[in-house]
C-alpha cells in the first residue's frame, strides 16, 4: 500500500473519531470542481485513539454517507495518523531510488520506535544530492496493524482503497491547491480534530515538519461535562454555543465560556510546545510566519485568538474550497462555509492522483 503512489482518480475519505467526511473532485479545465461531499457523526467510542473499536459501525456509517450522497466511485484514499505513524526527514548518503529500495529498511530502523516487521515503509528522495554527497529522504512509517483495519473497513464496506495516506500530506495538498505557495514563507497548518491535531511545518511548498498530538475538541466537551455535571450531548451543544435548560441559561452560558477559554489556552500551549520543536532546529530564516487552522473544532469561539496571542502570529482559518468551484444548485453556499474547515484532510485526501 503506497502512501505516495496512487492510481486512479479516487474519493477522499477521512474517518475521524467524531466524524467520517468524504469528498470528490472532479478535474476540469479551469481547475477542481466539487463533485460531492458529506459527512456522517459517529459515536464517541467507535474510534478511540485512531484504533477501530467498531467495525460495523464505521462500515455502516461510510455505506449510508456514499448512498445518500450518491456516490459511485468505489476507489477510495484514506489516511491514518497519530501514534502509529512516524514520518521524519532524514539525511543519508546520496544513492539511486533503487538502492534505497533495498536499503531502506536496515535505514529505516534506527529512526523507527516500532519494529521494522510491524511497519509499512515508504520513502521519498527529496534532493537527490548536495555538495558532501548526502542526500534527503522523506521516510513514512506506518503500522501495518492500523493500515490494515483501515483497509478492510473500507473494503468491508464495498469500496476499493487505492491509496493509505498520512494526515500531514493531505494538509499540505490541500493548502498548496488553495493558497499561493511563496519561497520564502514558513507556514504552520494545524488541523484540531475531535481526539487529534495534526501539525503541519511547510516552508516555501515543502514540507519540513510535522507532529500530531494527541488532544482536541474532546477535552472541551469533558471539561464542560465535568464542570457543569451534564452528558455529553448536551456539553457538545453547550460547547457549539448551544443553549442549555431554560432557567439556568446564563449561569451555564458563563461557566462554559470559562471553560472554553481555560481549555483553550490549554490546546494553544501544547501546540505551541511542538512549534517550539520545530523552531529549536530549524535555521534563523525559518521562523514561521503564519497559522493557518482547520478541524471542526477550529470553530472554538476564542481558539484561533489564543493560538495567535499565544504565539504572536497571524492565524488565519483555512477554506479548503477556496479554489474548488462549487455549483450552488447542488452545494449551499452558507453550508459550506460553515463546514469547509472540518473538510480539510477530505479534500486533500480527494486530490491524490496517479503517479503523484
Ligand atoms: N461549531 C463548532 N464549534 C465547536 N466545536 C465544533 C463545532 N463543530 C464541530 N466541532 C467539534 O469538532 C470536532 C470534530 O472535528 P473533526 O471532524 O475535524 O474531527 P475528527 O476528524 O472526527 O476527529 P479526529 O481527527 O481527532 O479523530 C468535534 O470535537 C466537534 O465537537
Ligand atoms: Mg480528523
Amino acid at each position: 500500500m503506497g502512501i505516495f503512489g496512487g492510481r486512479k482518480p479516487a474519493i477522499g475519505l477521512d474517518i475521524g473519531s467524531s466524524a467520517i467526511k468524504v469528498a470528490e473532485l472532479k478535474e476540469t479545465k479551469k481547475g477542481y470542481q466539487l463533485a460531492s461531499f458529506g459527512i456522517a457523526p459517529i459515536a464517541p467510542e467507535v474510534i478511540v485513539d485512531g484504533a477501530i473499536m467498531n467495525t460495523s459501525a464505521v462500515v455502516d456509517t461510510i455505506r449510508t454517507l456514499l448512498a445518500e450522497r450518491k456516490i459511485k466511485t468505489k476507489e477510495v484514499v484514506t489516511s491514518v495518523s497519530g501514534q502509529s505513524v512516524m514520518i521524519r526527514k532524514i539525511t543519508m548518503p546520496a544513492m539511486t531510488a533503487e538502492q534505497l529500495e533495498e536499503q531502506i529498511q536496515w535505514e529505516a530502523a534506527q529512526y523507527i520506535p516500532f519494529e521494522i516487521t510491524d511497519v509499512n515503509l515508504d520513502f521519498q528522495i527529496l534532493n537527490p544530492g548536495d555538495a558532501e554527497g548526502n542526500m534527503e529522504v522523506l521516510l513514512v512509517a506506518a503500522k501495518k496493524e492500523i493500515i490494515n483495519d483501515y483497509s478492510s473497513v473500507l473494503t468491508e464496506s464495498g469500496l476499493s482503497p487505492v491509496v493509505v495516506d498520512v494526515d500531514a500530506f493531505a494538509l499540505q495538498n490541500m493548502y498548496e491547491i488553495n493558497y499561493p505557495v511563496m519561497e520564502n514563507e514558513v507556514i504552520a497548518l494545524v488541523n484540531v480534530g475531535a481526539s487529534l491535531i495534526n501539525i503541519v511545518v511547510v516552508r516555501g511548498g515543502n514540507y519540513t515538519f510535522s507532529r500530531d498530538i494527541s488532544m482536541g475538541g474532546n477535552l472541551f466537551t469533558e471539561e464542560i461535562q465535568k464542570q457543569l455535571s451534564v452528558g455529553y450531548e448536551d456539553a457538545e451543544l453547550l460547547k457549539k454555543g448551544g443553549s442549555g435548560k431554560k432557567d439556568t441559561e446564563e449561569v451555564m452560558r458563563k461557566e462554559v465560556d470559562m471553560v472554553i477559554r481555560e481549555v483553550s489556552e490549554q490546546i494553544a500551549s501544547e501546540v505551541a510546545r511542538s512549534l517550539d520543536f520545530y523552531s529549536a532546529a530549524a535555521p534563523a530564516d525559518a521562523h514561521i510566519n503564519k497559522i493557518w487552522l482547520c478541524g471542526g473544532s477550529c470553530r472554538i469561539s476564542g481558539l484561533a485568538e489564543s493560538v495567535g496571542k499565544n504565539q504572536n502570529l497571524p492565524v488565519e482559518i483555512l477554506d479548503p474550497f477556496r479554489n474548488v468551484e462549487r455549483n450552488p444548485k447542488h452545494f449551499d453556499p452558507a453550508y459550506l462555509e460553515e463546514i469547509g474547515p472540518q473538510a480539510a484532510i477530505a479534500v486533500g485526501l480527494a486530490l491524490r492522483r496517479a503517479g503523484d
